[in-house]
């Protein structure tokens, strides 16, 4: 079965090591940094409405290590078997006449999309590499992790005053400016402040986090890869925020928080059937959220899986958020005794389902999958992890 091997972040290290000395010389690296990928447990699509989301920091990290150089030059390498693009980038520090802008290969736009935003200075010239086992594309956040533990690589060459919540927000900034993806701040703030046997409730209108334990040995939270990405991702992205912003100001709400379904109904007449729709999960999702964070607290399992697939159903329904490898995914796996719920996870239109299971029934589960599943799964174990960190060489 495709049970993918998280490896541990001591092995990312050592391999990212090899390769800075293979390719700079042998001085090799002497920073090391990390910073994890996420899974969003509830709470899909509300982080931009203001509302809440409960995600938690994975094992699987972005690690980046490199050194300081004389000058002002920047080389970055990646080392990802996937992209298509050329993995290594040159380019000169950004100064206020010559600022670096966006191009190509676009995945170094996350790195200089975070080195443009950050404001201490002078930053000093640097060869680095990348190395992740977040899966690229996957839903789980591997963009968010790169840019965050970038931020963290830039801290140790020139220390910020910016504190754990400003620097997600500039990550979050570096996403928006150089990857031109609106996202809400969710996958950068659990990157950055994601806690070891807590799911982190977040609400994303005061900025505040309520760490939320979830250690329980008996219990297992499953993630399968559906390993499908359909392109509508990116503009329908766009297209529910927009619409999430229309349906604020039709009801005269500086966001979707404020609004109730009362709210909703009475307007009902002035709204269109799909901004209606839209708004509505939205409006459920923040409240589910809230009561799946009582759930688990009280380590009620059950009712945390009916609200996962209230929440999956709804992401199908109203948001049209899901696909039918998704859906096929949840389906199958909720056939199987001892699992609580499952719901896809972050933006959809493929990637990954997250699955709350008894830990005795995830052979099972995973058996069942591959029975009813009709592609190639992969999938990973995960308990709740730290966020970004400086790692010893
Ligand atoms: P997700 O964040 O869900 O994995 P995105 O499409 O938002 O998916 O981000 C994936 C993109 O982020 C990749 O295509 C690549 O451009 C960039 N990226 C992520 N991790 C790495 C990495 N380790 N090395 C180079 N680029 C990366
Ligand atoms: C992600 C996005 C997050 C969040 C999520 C949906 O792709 O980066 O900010 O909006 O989709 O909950």
């Amino acid at each position: 079965m495709a049970n993918y091997p998280i490896p541990t972040v001591e092995q990312l290290v050592d391999k990212a090591r090899r390769v800075h000395v293979e390719t700079f010389g042998e001085k090799g690296p002497t920073i090391a940094v990390c910073a994890p990928g996420r899974v969003n447990l509830i709470g899909e699509h509300t982080d931009y409405n203001e509302g809440l989301v409960l995600p938690m920091a994975l094992p699987l990290v972005t690690v980046v290590v490199g050194s300081q150089i004389s000058g002002k030059n920047v080389s970055v390498l990646t080392v990802s078997e996937v992209l298509e693009e050329s993995k290594r980038v040159d380019f000169d520090l950004p100064t206020s006449t010559a600022p670096l802008l966006p191009g190509k290969p676009s995945w170094a736009n996350y790195v200089k999309g975070v080195i443009q935003n950050y404001r201490a200075h002078p930053l000093p010239g640097f060869q680095a590499v990348i190395i992740s086992s977040v899966p690229l594309g996957g839903g789980l956040s591997s963009s968010a992790s790169l840019e965050v533990a970038f931020y963290t690589f830039l801290q140790q060459l020139c220390p910020d005053d910016l504190d754990d919540v400003a620097k997600a927000m500039s990550c979050q900034k570096a996403e928006h400016t150089f990857a031109g993806v609106p996202c809400g701040i969710m996958d950068q703030y659990v990157s950055v402040l994601g806690r070891e046997a807590h799911a982190l409730l977040i609400d994303c209108r005061s900025l505040e986090a309520t760490p939320v334990p979830l250690a329980d040995p008996s219990l297992v939270i499953l993630i399968t890869n559906s390993n499908v990405r359909h392109s509508l991702t990116g503009s329908e992205y766009s297209t529910r925020r927009q619409q999430c912003e229309e349906a604020a100001t039709l009801l005269g709400k500086n966001s979707l928080r404020d609004a109730t379904l009362e709210d909703l109904e009475a307007a009902r007449g002035g709204i269109n059937d799909v901004t209606y729709r839209r708004a509505c999960h939205v409006i459920e999702e923040i409240k589910r959220t809230a009561q799946a964070t009582v759930a688990l607290r009280q380590e009620d399992y059950k009712q945390f899986g009916k609200l996962m697939v209230e929440s999956h159903n709804s992401l199908r329904d109203q948001y049209e958020v899901s696909c039918k490898e998704l859906d096929d995914l949840v389906n199958a796996v909720m056939e199987v005794t001892g699992v609580y719920g499952s719901r896809m996870t972050g933006g959809g239109f493929g990637g990954c389902t997250v699955t709350l299971l008894q830990a005795d029934a995830v052979n099972q589960a995973k058996q069942h999958i591959m029975e009813r599943y009709n592609g190639h799964p992969t999938f990973y174990i995960t308990t709740p992890s730290k966020g970004a960190r400086v790692l010893s060489l």
